[in-house]
């Protein structure tokens, strides 16, 4: 497991853990690593491909995530090691837009993850790719303002996104790497709804019975958030892709897919079932 420390690692961790699966995670710093006792956990960084090879042996299947502008030469490091070593399946966190945006209109985003796609299925490992929108957990950015003043600041008002909840993300994941039939399949989670910014602000507001004001800020004002969290590269990677998104009469974004229904059976969480679930983190 790449990520397992992370946001939809760490979920699909938990959830092979609880299975009774037996996982390696590997990390930068296993020191800082809080993971569950029994989990095997090595150090190795997806950016050096000489400590690799060692997180690998006896692996079978991986769970690969990686982040920002490092996307594509993490994943072609990670793959390469993995066929070397043996590994059969690669289920591969990817995004939607590198099947619906045409490869000259991609933005740097869209190119890392269709590059890192590319290291995959044109490698001889077995893959599944996850396609995921927009995460509902961007809105745990809003809990600090939520708390202090009821208010939400962003720079996207209307664009309607059929956002994908982590949890449903990490199913997935967790069915691709668990059961057989998802090979050679790319699957595109959403949502089963598209709410623009302002209506997901409401529906928080309900969950947590008082109101909420919706503050527009700039794409400049939001940069600095992200370059202050991620490399000024990934900042610019991220506010690019998001001008692109607000500029686009007919964004993806707003489709709802049917990835998580394929792969798991029934929709996944609207915005209001992920609101609910996490009404503590705004309180
Ligand atoms: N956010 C969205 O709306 C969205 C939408 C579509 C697709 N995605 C995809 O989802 C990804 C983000 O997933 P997430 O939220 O789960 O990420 P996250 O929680 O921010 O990821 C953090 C993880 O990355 C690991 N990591 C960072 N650098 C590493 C390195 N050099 N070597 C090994 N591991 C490294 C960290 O491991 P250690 O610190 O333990 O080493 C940690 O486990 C994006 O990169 C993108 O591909 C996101």
């Amino acid at each position: 497991m790449t990520g397992a420390t992370g946001n939809i690692g760490g979920k699909v961790l938990t959830r092979l853990y609880a299975a009774g699966h037996k996982v390696r995670a590997l990390t930068r710093d296993p020191s800082r690593a809080r993971l569950p006792e029994g989990v095997d956990v090595v150090a190795a960084d997806l950016g050096d491909p000489a400590t690799l090879p060692a997180a690998l042996e006896g692996v079978n299947k991986v769970f690969l995530m990686s982040l920002g502008h490092n996307k594509s030469s993490h994943d072609a490091h990670l793959v390469a090691a993995a066929q070397q070593a043996g590994v059969t399946h690669i289920v591969q966190l990817s995004t939607l837009g590198v099947e619906e945006v045409d490869e000259e209109n991609d933005t740097p985003l869209g190119r890392w993850h269709r590059m890192a796609e590319r290291a995959l299925t044109e490698s001889a490992v077995g893959w599944t790719i996850l396609r995921p929108n927009g995460f509902m957990t961007h809105a745990l950015g809003w809990a600090p303002g939520v708390r202090g003043e009821s208010v939400v600041r962003s720079p996207i008002a209307d664009l309607a996104e059929a956002l994908v909840a982590p949890e449903d993300i990490a199913d997935v994941a967790v069915r691709a790497l668990t059961t057989d039939g998802h090979e050679g399949v790319a699957y595109a989670l959403t949502g089963p709804e598209a709410l623009t910014t302002r209506q997901q602000v409401a529906v928080l507001g309900e969950v947590l019975g008082r109101p909420l004001r919706f503050e527009q800020i700039s794409l400049e004002e939001h940069h600095a958030v992200l370059a202050a969290r991620y490399s000024q590269e990934t900042a610019d990677g991220v506010v690019k892709a998001l001008r692109t998104a607000l500029e686009s009469g007919d964004d993806f974004r707003g489709r709802v897919f049917p990835g998580v229904e394929q792969a798991l059976g029934a929709p996944g969480r609207t915005f209001r079932q992920w609101a609910t679930e996490h009404a503590h983190a705004f309180r």
